[in-house]
């Protein structure tokens, strides 16, 4: 029999072995230096677990168009080739081959015309695609110019203002004048009236985006490829058009696959599509597909053999993990074409129901009534006593994530919120959001909200151009 003061010990020591007993508890965690001495694992994984508690929850995050659930057969295959670089092409031979299925996949998902040999690469997210992308024109551009004894020196893009801000980082990382054209109110995609003036022999491609982060709305791509097809006979300046379909080329081929916005567009060389977007799977995961081989120069591959055989890569970062491409690779076996299409078909109906009742409310205007991706913006009238941003603010305090912010110039007078409907926002959850946002409108009404709040800006004084 153990004497008491033995018991004592032996409970002491038992409490001082469960992770919340451990003394970590009562002491603050090293932020900036690395520690000395390491810390028990069990404990580490619940500060750092415990810690992250304060993040929002993915699952009402509708300020994000990155996918924030997976299948759990999706999840295991993930953890299984965590371990694995991509890039090591020798050692995981594997992997390579199913992104190049994948790329087969997208390019004749988007109408490349047939080939042997598709071109494309994975990418980290749809910024690296867009970059390589519009790097690749600007290369075949030179190389054009070169050849006819002109000037490279002055290289430009032509944009709406409704592209994301990776384009701009293009134009200023890769030394491209950016010729945006403006917004106006009431009208948020790019103005092809206003396309041709901008347009000229040191073009290296226009922009057109297909689900802009602003509003979810259309680029109208097929007017800027008729357009450039007249230049190209009035000029015979040949002008790529890069489509940024970062959401909109997971949703269209399956919602609307007799609308051409592709490769069957003459112009249509290049397009970015981000694998974690609609395309369901966990970030960081984008890709690039061009038309054919003509529009990736070979002077823009490189070969290294470091790795054990020579292997050509055409990316900014050499390491990366593989998991987000066997996980996409993993959801287009087990969605197949229709599993796509009925949650890009549910998603829209959720987005359009939900975009209707917010349309009934007084006070309360969608930017765009036409919903044809589930991503839908709204305003509310200043006569209303309270702003967008009061709203988002009142909605974060119920744990909803739905972003306020002004539109590029120079529609910057219009504040918007926008939520993007994902595949697992589900009608129930749509009702529940419809009734806070019409329990708040009603709260901050009666409040009489301060309108004169600070506008939110970046480091550059643009209006909350990081909202992705
Ligand atoms: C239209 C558009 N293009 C590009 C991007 C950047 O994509 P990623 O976050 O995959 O790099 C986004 C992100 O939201 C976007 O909406």
């Amino acid at each position: 029999m153990l004497s008491k003061k033995k018991v004592f010990k032996e409970k002491e020591k038992e409490n001082l072995s469960a992770t919340y007993a451990n003394r970590y508890f009562t002491k603050p965690i090293s932020k900036t230096s690395i520690p000395a001495d390491g810390i028990d694992g069990d404990v580490v994984y619940q500060l750092i677990h415990d810690e992250l508690n304060m993040d929002g929850n993915p699952a009402l995050n509708l300020a994000s168009f990155v996918t924030t659930w997976m299948e759990p057969q999706a999840e295991k295959l993930i953890m299984e080739t965590t371990n694995k670089n991509f890039v090591d092409q020798e050692e995981y031979p594997q992997t390579g081959k199913i992104q190049g299925r994948v790329v087969n996949m997208l390019a004749k998902l988007f109408h490349a015309p047939k080939s042997d040999e598709y071109i494309g690469t994975a990418t980290i997210g749809s910024s690296e695609a867009i970059m390589l992308g519009l790097l690749a024109h600007k290369w075949t551009w030179r190389k054009k110019r070169k050849a006819a004894g002109k000037s490279t020196e002055n290289p430009n893009i032509v944009i709406g203002a409704d592209v994301h801000v990776v384009w701009e980082k293009f134009a200023r990382y890769f030394d491209v004048e950016m010729r945006i054209i403006p917004m106006k109110e009431g009208h948020y995609t790019l103005s092809v009236d206003e396309l041709k003036p901008q347009i000229d022999e040191n073009t290296i491609c226009v922009g057109a985006v297909m689900g802009t982060t602003f509003t979810g709305q259309l680029d109208p791509v097929q007017e800027i490829n008729t357009l450039l097809e007249e230049i190209k006979i009035e000029k015979g300046w040949d002008i790529p058009i890069h489509v940024d379909g970062a959401s909109g080329g997971f949703i269209l081929p399956f919602l609307y696959p007799e609308f051409e916005w592709d490769f069957r567009l003459s112009h249509v060389r290049s397009i970015n599509v981000s694998g974690h977007k609609y395309g369901l799977v966990y970030p960081g995961i984008g890709w690039l597909i061009m038309k054919d081989k003509t529009d990736l120069p070979e002077d823009l591959i490189f070969y290294v053999n470091y790795l054990g055989s020579e292997e050509a890569t055409y990316t900014l970062n050499f390491s990366r993990g593989s998991s987000m491409v066997v996980a996409q690779y993993y959801n287009l076996l087990n969605l197949g074409i229709n599993g796509y299409k009925q949650i890009m078909q549910n998603s829209l109906e959720n987005a359009q129901y939900l975009g209707k009742k917010i349309e009934e409310m007084p006070n309360y205007h969608l930017t765009n009534t036409n919903i044809k991706l589930p991503i839908l913006a709204f305003t509310i009238d200043s006569s209303a006593g309270y702003s967008v941003y009061d709203l988002s603010d009142k909605l974060r305090e119920r744990g909803w994530i739905v972003p306020a912010y002004s539109l590029p110039p120079n529609a910057q007078e219009v504040k918007v919120l926008r939520i993007v409907i994902k595949e697992n926002f589900s009608r129930d959850m749509a009702d529940m959001l419809l009734n806070d946002i019409k329990t708040f409108s009603k709260e901050l009404k009666t409040k009489k909200i301060n309108l004169k709040r600070p506008q939110k800006t970046n480091n550059n004084g643009q209006i909350n151009k990081h909202i992705c």
